[in-house]
């Protein structure tokens, strides 16, 4: 798996036959263009290393109904993160009774809307859980089993100085008022960063995590039908960066969690699953003090401004490297930086930004009244389709009273 796997072998500008150029012409930029066959490999492969395990896709990587349809219709479950996740999900045709609710600081009001729909919770705290006590007969609560690992700070959601989750001492006692609550099947969840390369790391991350379940279980006297080790499966974002090897993560973790006596074992993925699956098609308006100047800025893509994440980012036809230059974008701020290109290029040409399928769009917003950008889906017959069309001023003023 690599940075470039998702053009046709031996390409760099199209996608299972379809020119970019194609769909730039027919879109405009900027567009955010997807692949259908790389989402399925992934899925597929994904599902291959993890072969009974229940994947839930995680929703905030890339709400586009239209992609979690696609993975719907290979048996992906949904991992949601608010009501208007579940209400995307449901739109996108996933059963609720195969949806996760995992989210954090939710209101009575949207804890309700999950419980009313019979989706499981995953509870981040146990005063979450107090305002719905009583009533849940499954019952989950999400770990911080003490330690985080993820790419970046900001996308590290495990150990010290988090808002995520209970420590296992805490959850002891959550789960043993649970039951006598009258709570009847139990889960437990860890989400402790995101974007890990690393196989070794995650499995020992896994295998430490098992064993705080199987205390939680022991001292609490629960039994644990799923165990749900979050998503965080990372993606080479450069042609430097090294693949996670996922068939022995697969292999490994699925031997350990046999040692133990759980039910079953649950991932809930969003960037292995579609970060690589898309690309930005944008165009250079200006090339000035030696920046150039693009129409993709960090409206459209904010994580180099809010990690320093880092994007390949290529011209799309004529490739003659040059003098190495930062990529910005429209916005009146001076982290509006998307990236390097070490490329030659002048106003009018295009440019991709690589592996633009996760927290992208879903993260983007209309900052300096920029519309958010069309989306195209390439499917696996080689025809395109618009699955999203670009905003207009119409959306702006949808929500004005
Ligand atoms: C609770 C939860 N589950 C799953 C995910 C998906 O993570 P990733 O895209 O790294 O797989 C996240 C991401 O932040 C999350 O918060």
């Amino acid at each position: 798996m690599g940075v470039f796997d998702i053009f046709d072998n031996g390409s760099r500008s199209t996608i299972s036959g379809i020119s970019l150029n194609r769909i730039a012409d027919i879109y405009g930029t900027p567009v955010i263009v997807y692949s259908a066959r790389r989402i399925r490999d992934n899925f597929t492969r994904l599902k291959k290393a993890f072969p009974e395990a229940s994947i839930f896709y995680s929703v905030k990587a890339n709400d586009n109904p239209r992609i979690i349809e696609l993975l719907g219709g290979m048996g992906s479950g949904a991992d949601t993160a608010s009501p208007f996740e579940i209400s995307m999900s449901i739109f996108a045709g996933i059963d609720t009774g195969n949806m996760l609710y995992s989210p954090n600081n939710a209101s009575l009001r949207d804890l309700e809307f999950a419980y009313d729909r019979g989706i499981t919770i995953n509870f981040n705290s146990f005063t979450q859980y107090s305002k719905m006590r009583g009533k849940m007969e499954r019952i989950s609560f999400r770990i911080n089993p003490g330690f985080g690992l993820g790419e970046f700070g900001g996308i590290t959601t495990g150990g010290s100085n988090t808002k995520f989750g209970l420590d296992p001492d805490s959850a002891i006692l959550a789960y043993e008022k649970a039951r006598e609550d009258g709570s009847s099947e139990f889960g437990i969840h860890m989400m402790i960063g995101s974007n890990n390369r690393n196989h070794l790391q995650l499995y020992e991350a896994y295998s430490s995590f098992f064993k705080v379940a199987d205390r939680i279980s022991k001292e609490a006297g629960v039994k644990f039908e799923f165990v749900d080790i979050g998503g965080g499966l990372g993606i080479p974002y450069s042609s430097a960066d090294k693949d996670l090897d996922i068939a022995s993560l697969g292999s490994m973790t699925t031997d350990e969690f046999s040692r133990h006596g759980f039910g079953h074992l649950v991932l809930e993925p969003g960037r292995y699953i579609v970060g690589d699956a898309g690309i930005i098609i944008g165009t250079v308006n200006d090339v000035h003090n030696g920046f150039v100047g693009t129409d993709i800025g960090m409206n459209i893509n904010i994580r180099p401004a809010l990690y320093g994440a880092r994007h390949m980012i290529l011209p799309l036809s004529e490739r003659t490297e040059g003098e190495e230059m930062t990529v910005t974008g429209q916005i009146c701020e001076n982290t509006d930086r998307i990236g390097q290109i070490a490329y030659r290029v002048m106003e009018g040409d295009r440019l991709m930004v690589l592996c633009a399928g996760a927290y992208i769009y879903s993260m983007s917003s209309r900052y300096n009244g920029r519309p958010r950008p069309a989306e195209a889906m390439i499917m696996e017959d080689g025809t395109d389709r618009l699955i999203r069309r670009r905003e207009d001023f119409s959306d702006f003023l949808s929500a004005v009273v």
